[in-house]
């Protein structure tokens, strides 16, 4: 069992993310980065991706930097695609095994923290269940030490909402005035959440945030967004649907949460459903999915599904997102 910490939960994780000359430091949320930053950010990733079949693209960016994975949640995307993109720009790349890691044994973050920055790791990449650990360890981390958040609780997972970004640009080749449809457990995605910021930022036509109204999430925290509880309406000539699996292990009380039967009947995004969007509408999912549930098997696999690229745009986002922390460090 991981020990009791006090993570103290603040407001201004945008302002601790970014140098006094507007340079990323540490990722800890989209909320608050402007459009210009959120734009250079794409356009790096669009330049380390590759024609599928060829080699992978790679940098020298982080040569001689060291990049420490610790995840104390499970993931198989952005841990992978972390583990390749600091190995590909030129990192040594430590994944720690949280399973045998000091943490299970009572050690405080802090003090695991300022261990590995005693073997000078440059880049911590930080997912847990806990609100405020990638901000808390921002705080107490020496300057050189850069914290990217790999996903944090329900709050915010920041490379996941670039990676959506990316995607939905090379499709729709920008963002401003685009009908974006998100269905599925809103009330606990860190995903939505991330999204939400990235296409307000980037001015989103009109976001729709389409849930089971045990889901929803509280009206006032994204008042940009449109909350709906009806499937067909929230598609109707969306050009970006993007299905959400339900976070069971956040929810605590399961009562008002549809079976898996009504939840697919009313809320699982089909290709019969997809009727009411727009023709060329692309549908999403970050993953991991559960088809039947949340996604219809074959729509998944169809060709307006854009879930493989988004994996593939992964890796491309992580090492734009490596490469600019390390040239902040290295002006500092
Ligand atoms: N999308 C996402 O965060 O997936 P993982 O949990 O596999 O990292």
């Amino acid at each position: 069992m991981q020990p009791v910490e006090q993570i103290p939960l603040t407001d201004n994780e945008a302002s601790l993310q970014l140098d006094s000359d507007g340079s990323l430091r540490h990722l800890l949320t989209l909320k608050g980065l402007d459009k210009a930053l959120l734009t250079d950010m794409l356009d790096d990733a669009q330049r380390f991706l590759r024609p599928m079949g060829g080699l992978p693209a790679r940098s020298t960016s982080l040569e001689g930097r060291t990049v420490a994975n610790l995840f104390f949640e499970p993931s198989t995307r952005t841990r992978a695609s972390f583990d390749l993109a600091g190995k590909r720009s030129g990192a040594d790349v430590l994944n720690l095994d949280v399973n045998t890691s000091s943490r299970k044994k009572g050690e405080s973050i802090l003090d695991m923290i300022y261990t590995l920055q005693a073997m000078q790791v440059d880049i911590m990449v930080v997912r847990d269940a806990s609100a405020g650990v990638p901000a808390y360890i921002a705080r107490n981390v020496n300057d050189h030490v850069s914290i990217l958040n790999a996903g944090e609780s329900d709050v915010s997972h920041p490379t996941q909402g670039l990676l959506d970004l990316l995607t939905i640009r090379q499709h729709k080749g920008k963002i401003e005035g685009l009908t974006v449809a998100i269905v599925g457990d809103i009330a606990h995605s860190r995903v939505a959440r991330s999204a939400a910021h990235g296409l307000q930022a980037l001015g989103v036509g009109e976001l729709r945030l389409i849930s089971p109204p045990a889901l929803a999430p509280d009206p006032e925290e994204m008042p940009f967004a449109r909350l709906l509880d009806n499937l067909d309406e929230g598609l109707k000539d969306a050009d970006v649907v993007m299905a959400l699996r339900i976070q069971r292990e956040r929810i605590g009380n399961l009562d008002g949460i549809p079976g898996i039967d009504e939840y697919f009947a009313n809320y699982g995004i089909s290709a019969a459903r997809m009727r009411t969007a727009k023709p060329d509408a692309i549908v999403m999912h970050p993953g991991p999915m559960n088809r039947g549930i949340e996604i219809e098997s074959a729509l998944a696999d169809s060709p307006q599904s854009v879930i493989e690229q988004q994996v593939t745009n992964g890796v491309a986002v992580r090492m734009a997102v490596l490469e600019r922390v390390a040239r902040t460090m290295a002006a500092t």
